[in-house]
């Protein structure tokens, strides 16, 4: 099957205006329809796409996220656009208006999601330095004055979220990992018996041709009785770790600390701030060592930890590649890149494009359409290209770059693709989608 041929003027046309379509102003909508307010991970994305066309603009994307920052030092997951009411759960549901650390001007959710943001930094950083001049002033004035938002937050990070020191990030709610649905929370999710929660009227379904590519409606009611367990005790770190009914140790998570952790070293002895980069050191080799730690001698994938049941969580999904997103011991990097490009992922023979599905076609769990259980995400090649540039790890990057490359060419940004068949899913016009074709194109 032939797909739409690639022409990089074209491609690169049609990102930038997706992006500015998005644009609020200094905050970008994670998607027209479907996402109208500012998602955590997503900036971060969208800010290095925009930083290989306005980098000005790309830190500011992120100056207006990290404005909502908790004084917990938590980013918080989404942040409310005050005009947008087509979303749910919107910010009256989540209740974070009477929590004792919510940032004072803005509504947000209450619950965080991965920490790409100090990697974000970087790029903002390393194009403001290749432009030079004033952009380059700006640049270095920008990440001097977000160093600090970036500590409290992994500060915050190992405090409220590894507190025994194993070196894994500690999730209360599957919106925290960044996939959902992903067959990685059926087993902690089959635990969480939802009481009483109060009606709701979705959004998400009525912006998707086919409601089976979204989270079941009983994937909802679970969603939101953690919310309402975490809104109960006011979002207080202690309090919600207590009493949460979903507590797992997010191997993927855990690999993004210890990879920013080791970006934000970097920034760190660049400005000259010595004991908080080698501190920042520390925390990217306890969180490398907590995700090396977790990968099954059996499968050679990293797994997750359910706190609640005391046992791994171990389908066969993408996540278990966190190590490639950590960097580290370059003998488990070698044979997890030869697990990626084989037979049971990116060489799969079935797959339209050479890219990773979110979970193996060759698992039971497989569903093709669905969100999280075996959709492509852009973003996430995008994340693991980086890191194999990161590494040198030049075989991958080849791959995931001239693959990806095909796979936006047909202009849809769409939010996932269906790996088999290659068709768009999701919403259309996905931010992150477009500043991934941005970075590849560069
Ligand atoms: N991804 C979730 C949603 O679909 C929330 O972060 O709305």
């Amino acid at each position: 099957m032939d797909g739409p041929a690639l022409d990089v003027a074209v491609l690169r046309r049609a990102a930038v205006e997706v992006l500015r379509r998005n644009d609020l102003g200094t905050a970008t909508v994670a998607a027209p329809g479907l996402y109208p307010h500012q998602w955590s991970w997503d900036s971060a994305f969208i800010a290095i796409g925009l930083s290989r066309i306005d980098v000005p603009r790309a830190a500011a994307e992120l100056r207006s996220l990290l404005g909502a920052q908790w004084s917990t030092g938590m980013i918080p997951h989404i942040v409310f656009s005050p005009g947008a009411a087509d979303y749910f759960p919107g910010p009256d549901r989540w209740g974070t208006d009477d929590a004792p650390a919510r940032p004072a001007d803005r509504r947000t959710s209450g619950i965080c999601q991965p920490p790409v943001h100090a990697i974000a930094v970087r790029h903002i950083l390393d194009r403001g330095r290749e432009e030079g001049g004033a952009v380059q002033e700006a640049a270095e004035v920008f990440a001097a004055e977000t160093f600090d938002a970036l500590l409290a937050w992994h500060r915050w990070l190992v405090r409220a979220r590894d507190p025994d020191g194993v070196g894994l990030v500690e999730i209360h709610h599957s919106w925290e990992s960044g996939f959902d649905n992903s067959p990685r929370w059926d087993g902690p999710y089959s635990r969480v018996v939802p009481g009483p929660v109060a009606p709701f009227t979705r959004r998400d379904t009525t912006h998707v041709e086919d409601a089976a590519q979204r989270p079941t409606d009983e994937e909802y009611r679970r969603y939101l009785w953690l919310v309402d367990q975490m809104r109960a005790v006011g979002f207080e770190d202690d309090r919600v770790r207590e009493s949460i009914d979903f507590r797992v140790r997010d191997v993927f998570v855990s690999a993004i600390l210890a990879a920013a952790a080791e970006v934000l070293a970097d920034i760190g002895d660049d400005l000259g701030r010595d004991a908080e980069a080698a501190e920042q050191r520390a925390v990217a080799r306890r969180f490398r060592a907590g995700v090396a730690a977790t990968v099954d001698p059996a499968t050679g994938l990293a797994r997750d930890w359910d706190v609640l049941a005391d046992q791994w969580v171990a389908p066969l999904t993408v996540a278990g590649f966190a190590p490639l997103v950590a960097g580290g011991d370059p003998g488990l990097l070698t044979r997890q890149r030869s697990l990626l490009l084989g037979d049971q992922w990116m060489g799969h023979p079935a797959l339209r494009f050479p890219l990773p599905p979110s979970t193996s076609p060759v698992s039971p769990d497989f569903r093709r359409r669905t969100y999280w259980r075996g959709p492509v995400w852009p973003f996430l090649n995008l994340l693991l290209g980086w890191a194999s540039l990161r590494d040198s790890a030049w075989d991958l990057r080849w791959v995931l770059r001239d693959a990806s490359l095909d796979q936006l060419a047909d202009l849809t940004f769409a939010e996932y693709y269906e790996p088999i068949t290659g068709e768009a899913l999701g919403s259309r016009n996905q931010s992150w989608t477009a500043a991934a074709a941005l970075e590849w194109l560069a």
